[in-house]
């Protein structure tokens, strides 16, 4: 097993992150760089040229990933090995931050760097993706390019329709992608050694125990609903507050039911609405018509199974209560994915090596990785986010603590390599 010290250069690192803020859409706010937009297309030229300039070969794949290969010394001798993988994302939420995915980026494509000038070689082949369009888009489907290279991109997701009208597939068909190939760009299940993926942290767990090094123990399942009022409009001034029926006031309630829900979560879990709209929309007409979107996240796959049930029964009372009629429309249910543990105990094992200090830490958010564990073991890496903020402008990691992860992931990247089997 090498233990060549591996240099990390922080410092053309920060020089990384700070040009890939520059590709921002500037009508909004934050660092906001949103899948399919102008800024997302030129950030990921960016992509391109680092993953060339620290020496892998690129390719744009048929499901609109950037992927960067480094060629081990296996099959440069004509030896099939299974490769290994890691990669992130670097679109942003609207009115998102700097670190967000783009920490796994370009971290990983400093840590090739890092290994190449540190005398690392590999005997697997390495790729560093660029993941398309992680976070959720107009048309409600989050992790575009990892579901189709995991295969779990399907055709109804092409389907769905956003904002402007244009279905999933209409627009990957205008940015160049075809969306048959993008149905068929799957890697044989198993086909990979082993997936990580380096990420900020997102919420303030490591902060507040002050460990370096969070070794994820699960990615959290998530459901989400859209949930539909259907009242009366009735006129705001004459309709006496007992005659109504009042969609809005039934949504509302439906809000802090899950909230409540999210309270008392057992173990971590959350949910949250994150919109809610109503019709006709006037200050002088009681709304008769209300719809909200919201989500359930926990890392205990029970907790959520019971938890939707729970919802409709309590959701669906109150609403008949109100004599308001309702409809739930479950969008998409993702399970909890726990990582692999010989992942686990390699990153912890990497951390102590190089002096840091881990602690194994639940994921809420959802990440690539979540698809990846399709293609093989799967584990991930993170690092403390500054208040726990994230998906927000404030979003701040110091590059002391990106380097520590850089760091850690290139250990790991190069123990794995020489690692056998991994799958539990
Ligand atoms: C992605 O960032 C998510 O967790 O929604
Ligand atoms: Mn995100
Ligand atoms: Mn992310």
């Amino acid at each position: 097993m090498t233990q060549i010290p591996i240099d990390v250069d922080a410092e053309s690192f920060e020089a990384s992150l700070a040009e890939m803020a520059t590709f921002v859409d500037d009508t909004q706010d934050g660092w906001t760089r949103q899948v399919f937009s102008d800024p997302y297309r030129g950030s990921r030229e960016f992509v391109a040229a680092k993953m060339r300039q620290a020496g892998l070969d690129v390719t744009l794949d048929a499901g609109g990933n950037v992927v960067g290969r480094l060629e081990g010394r296996g099959s440069k001798a004509g030896v099939t090995l299974k490769p290994i993988m890691t990669g992130s994302h670097t679109d942003t939420v609207r009115g998102g931050g700097r670190f967000d995915g783009i920490v796994g980026v370009l971290g990983a494509i400093e840590a090739v760097a890092a290994m190449r000038r540190s005398g690392v070689t590999l005997n697997r082949d390495l790729y560093v993706v660029d993941f398309l369009g992680e976070e959720p888009n107009e048309f409600g489907i989050s992790c575009v390019g990892s579901r189709s290279l995991a295969g779990v991109l399907i055709p109804e997701h092409l389907n769905m329709i956003g904002a402007s009208g244009d279905t999933l597939g209409d627009t990957l068909a205008k940015v160049g992608i075809n969306p048959d190939s993008a149905l068929r760009n799957a890697w044989a299940p198993n086909s990979l050694h082993a997936y990580i993926e380096l990420h900020i942290e997102q919420g303030p767990l490591l902060e507040k125990s002050g460990h370096d090094i969070g070794v994820v123990t699960a990615i959290a399942g998530i459901d989400r609903l859209m949930a539909r009022f259907v009242g009366r409009a009735d006129h705001a001034g004459a309709t006496p507050m007992d005659g109504r029926l009042d969609a809005l006031s039934a949504a509302a309630a439906a809000v802090l039911t899950i909230e409540r829900e999210g309270c008392g979560a057992p173990v971590h879990g959350v949910a949250t609405t994150g919109r809610i709209e109503s019709y006709p929309g006037s200050f002088n007409v009681v709304p008769s018509e209300a719809r909200l979107w919201a989500e359930l996240r926990s890392t205990d796959q029970s907790w959520l199974h019971g938890v939707k049930g729970r919802l409709a029964e309590q959701i669906g009372l109150e609403a008949n209560r109100r004599g308001v009629s309702h409809m739930i429309e479950w969008l998409t249910d993702q399970d909890a994915v726990p990582t692999e543990p010989a992942i686990r105990d390699r990153i912890a094992l990497c951390a102590e090596r190089l002096g840091y200090t881990w602690t194994p830490v639940p994921s809420g958010a959802g990440h690539d990785a979540a698809h990846m564990v399709h293609l093989g073991p799967m584990g991930m890496i993170f690092i403390p986010s500054v208040g726990g903020r994230s998906h927000c402008p404030e979003e701040f990691t110091p590059i002391e603590d990106i380097a520590r992860g850089i760091h850690v992931l290139a250990k790991t990247l190069s123990e794995l390599d020489v690692t056998t089997s991994l799958a539990s």
